[in-house]
């Protein structure tokens, strides 16, 4: 199956959205919320682009990530109405956020640099993108979520509190485009939420891993071994090759 995009020609599948079709093409089409590991949100609306299908008598602004590819599908990805809506739709991220880099980075691509609404009072680096809730959730622990309304609208634990529910796994923090997550990371401890969890250590290196809390949380619900955790990556690759070299491992205990 073929579609237009900007003019050009494109091969897609029958599962693909136009922005991951785009993407496959070599055509930018800028975006905040999307991951490819996660179900799409449509959550920051900075993918926007103009569709137009067979039989219709308008073109319609549609988001990208969500968009199912169809036969004959013309996709304008920088038209002018494109440029205007993805604009505004910075413009008011910039005011929750306007120092941040992620942002600015977007602003460039539709060359305006600066916000014109008045910026959100002690905003922080969030722009609700969802992707921290949407990686908790695809964890299976649901630890945050978002709270408030209007220009209160925040990510949090319940109540604020120390989440119960959180095994320390990072993923939210790792996952932000904005960086604005704090996690901090020490040979022994992970701290997250107001949270300090101990870490596992590699049994062979010593390297510090994931915290003791993810591992106990992932050989309960993934059906995995006892030892699956034992190692770090770099020393199980080591393990692999030894092996097949016909080597064995030294591996400390303690
Ligand atoms: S990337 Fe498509 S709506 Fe956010």
């Amino acid at each position: 199956m073929f579609i237009r995009i900007d003019g050009k020609q494109v091969e897609v599948k029958k599962w693909d959205t136009v922005l991951s079709a785009a993407r496959r093409a070599g055509i930018q089409i800028p975006s905040l919320c999307y991951h490819p590991a996660l179900e799409t949100a449509g959550a920051c609306r900075v993918c926007i682009v103009e569709v137009f299908e067979k039989g219709w008598s308008e073109r319609k602004q549609v988001t990208a990530c969500e968009y199912k590819v169809q036969p004959d599908l013309e996709v304008y990805t920088r038209s002018e109405s494109v440029l205007k809506t993805r604009r505004t739709t910075i413009d008011l991220l910039m005011a929750r956020a306007p120092q941040n880099a992620a942002l600015q980075a977007l602003s460039k691509n539709v060359e305006y640099p600066q916000t014109i609404y008045p910026p959100v009072a002690d905003a922080g680096d969030c722009v609700l993108c969802l992707l921290c809730t949407r990686a908790c959730e695809q964890m299976g622990c649901n630890a945050i979520s978002v709270s408030g309304r209007g220009d209160t609208r925040k990510i949090e634990p319940p109540y604020g509190a120390n989440p119960d529910a959180c095994i320390g796994c990072g993923a939210c923090a790792r996952i932000c485009p904005t960086g604005c997550i704090a996690l901090t990371e020490t040979p022994a401890t992970i701290t997250i939420w107001g949270k300090v969890f101990e870490r596992l250590h590699c049994v062979t290196c010593g390297a510090p891993m994931m915290s003791i809390a993810y591992r106990d949380y992932a050989v309960a619900n993934r059906e995995l071994p006892e030892d699956y955790y034992t190692q770090c990556q770099e020393c199980k690759r080591k393990e692999v090759t030894a092996r097949f070299a016909g080597l064995s491992m030294k591996v400390h205990h303690g």
